[in-house]
């Protein structure tokens, strides 16, 4: 059976219901992850949990040590990583509760450690990246979704910006001629150093806010806040049934 390891975002520091058998405080050549690596049950499974922002939240997306994270939760056994990212909407048809599994991804962000392969230690190796996410885990994510009853798009180009400011509503209308669907802060390097590692990845993007200039008002914190904690409770119910799946 897969080795599952959770990677949660804002709005998901601890996985409720998750039944901890160990806290692994571990360290990386990389540094030291964002938080303890939990191990324990949750739906029936073995399963891994990771905070990427720590717990609390402490670290912004562009202070994440994503290398860090990734080579933890692969030292701890990890096969395939499950990343709930919360996302701006900016398709019309992904308003705030949309849920979005991405199948591709156009990435922004500037002056990440972002590889594995970025010093002198190890032969530079280019990594396929044609498609981003593992077609398996998204499909898996997908059957999930419609047992959930969720509404969700079972595709959708995933933009990384640096933040953490949110964008301009210019930058929102070039990411939309550019194609992308929704807009986050933390999906990449995340899903690149996973493909350097050989570990399957998919993400369960959801939307949180209209992304700059699609609603007639601004965004405010007290929004994405409330969107977070009434969007959590499908994204723990739908992420056991992935496991419970499988
Ligand atoms: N932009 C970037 N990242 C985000 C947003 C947004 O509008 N909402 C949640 N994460």
């Amino acid at each position: 059976m897969t080795v599952y390891a959770i990677i949660g975002g804002s709005g998901l520091t601890r996985l409720e219901g998750l039944q901890i058998r160990q806290s692994l405080a571990l360290d990386t050549p990389y540094g030291a992850p964002s938080a303890e690596v939990q191990i324990g049950e949750y739906a029936g499974s073995e399963v891994l949990f990771l905070a990427r922002h720590g717990h609390p939240h402490r670290f912004a997306p562009h202070r994440v040590n994503y290398r860090a994270n990734l080579w933890a939760l692969k030292q701890a056994g990890a096969e395939a990583i499950l990343a709930v990212n919360a996302v701006g909407g900016i398709n019309g048809a992904m308003g705030t509760g949309h849920f979005c599994v991405p199948h591709q991804l156009i990435d922004y962000t500037s002056g990440r450690e972002h590889s594995y392969f970025a010093d002198d230690l190890e032969p530079v190796t280019h990594i396929d990246f044609t498609y981003p996410y593992s077609e398996s885990l998204r499909q898996r994510l997908i059957a999930a979704l419609v047992v959930e009853g969720a509404g969700f798009s079972d595709r959708g180009v995933y933009a990384c910006m640096q933040g953490p400011r949110l964008e301009t509503a210019a930058e929102i209308l070039r990411l939309e001629r550019d194609g992308c669907d929704i807009v986050g802060m933390t999906g990449m390097p995340e899903a690149a150093l996973a493909r350097e590692l050989q570990l399957d990845y998919a993400c369960l993007a959801l939307v949180v806010n209209p992304a700059a200039g699609k609603s007639a008002s601004v965004i405010s914190m007290t929004e994405i806040e409330r969107a977070l904690g009434e969007g959590m409770v499908r994204v723990r119910s739908t992420l056991a049934r992935v496991l419970r799946a499988d």
